[in-house]
């Protein structure tokens, strides 16, 4: 079957480990469902996964490709969560130290059929087109828990986002502002700030910019370029939720300011299935969309993760079948 999938990896130059072509259609195990693909998404995560960050060498070669929908061997349209855990375990999956995502133990999205286990299989509302359900699963999910589960925020608070345009933060933005959040977001790119107003956005701010009153809470995905600002824009006893790190993970902590402050940090992760399925009901009862940059043919991934790689998106890049 046609696949795109990481062949090696380069931490410097991760675009020379990205292959298209020809990769054995996989079997399906007992308890496991086949997807045959109509859309999938792009994540950070797999350039994460090219430069080698979660895929070591002797998983290669592997699909790449978290999200995912498309139709079962029953006929049912379904979104596919990608958060596998242990069989045995039971709760939030994402407590599970033995879970892993898609494309990281286990085949990827970016193909013509992918197999997960059954209950990673999720109905697809009929509201939703496969191109907006694909990008649910990773990006999507991953603001719905770091704002509704983790942040601890309710409708009415303040919340930053760190960087206007990526996929999580355009999810920030537009589920925050459709559940009553006032969402602030900083990015480097005057083109973006004036995308995110269009898109929700209360007000936008150059990065690093001081904000005109301290924020409730701050949503993290940039890591060490944006650090110190998140710290600096919470009022005492905010909140900064993170899930990322894309610039690197070095910051000063800014631990005086965290205890004096009685600031909270705290770490997020994927979310849960039952938590992609609120997601979904979401969107189909408040007609929230996700935002979709570029819609590719599955043949030219490699558009989507230049765009991606070279910072040229605002939103999510799909790719079709
Ligand atoms: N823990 C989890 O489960 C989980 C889930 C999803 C994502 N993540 C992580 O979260 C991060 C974002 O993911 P994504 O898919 O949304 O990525 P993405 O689409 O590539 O995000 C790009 C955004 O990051 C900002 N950015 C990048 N470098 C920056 C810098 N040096 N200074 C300021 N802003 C910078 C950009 O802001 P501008 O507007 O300024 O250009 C841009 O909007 C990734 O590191 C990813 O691995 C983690």
């Amino acid at each position: 079957m046609f696949a795109v999938y990481a062949a090696e990896s380069h931490a410097d130059d991760p675009l020379a480990a990205l292959r298209t072509g020809d990769r054995p259609a996989p079997d399906v195990p007992e308890g496991w469902a086949r997807v045959r693909l109509r859309a999938a998404s792009l994540n950070h995560h797999d350039l994460w996964s090219l430069r080698g960050v979660g895929l070591p060498a002797d998983r290669l070669p592997m699909i790449l490709g978290c999200d995912g929908a498309g139709v079962d061997d029953e006929g049912r349209e379904v979104v596919v969560h990608a958060v596998v855990s242990d069989p045995d375990w039971t709760g939030d999956e994402t407590f599970d130290p033995r879970r892993s995502l898609l494309s990281e133990r286990y085949q990827g999205t970016f193909a013509d059929e992918v197999v997960v286990p059954r209950r990673n299989l999720v109905p697809k509302p009929a509201e939703l087109s496969f191109e907006e359900a694909a990008c649910l699963p990773t990006a999507w999910l991953t603001a719905y828990r770091m704002l509704f589960t983790r942040s601890g925020l309710a409708p009415g608070s303040t919340v930053l986002v760190q960087g206007a345009g990526g996929g999580v933060a355009t999810a920030l933005v537009a589920l925050g502002s459709a559940a009553g959040y006032r969402m602030w977001v900083t990015s480097r790119d005057e083109a973006k700030r004036a995308k995110a107003i269009e898109l929700g956005a209360d007000q936008a701010f150059e990065s690093g910019a001081r904000l005109p009153e301290r924020v409730d809470g701050v949503m993290e995905t940039v890591g060490k370029a944006t650090w110190s600002h998140s710290v600096k824009s919470l009022r005492p006893g905010g909140v900064i939720v993170t899930c990322g790190a894309t610039s690197g993970d070095a910051p000063p902590a800014e631990l005086t300011r965290i205890f004096f402050l009685q600031l909270s940090v705290v770490g997020s992760t994927m979310g849960t299935r039952d938590e992609l399925d609120r997601l979904m009901r979401l969107c189909a009862v408040t007609g929230v969309r996700p935002l979709i940059d570029h819609v590719l043919p599955l043949e030219d991934a490699r558009e989507g993760f230049e765009r991606m790689l070279h910072e040229d998106v605002f939103g999510k890049i799909v790719f079709t079948r």
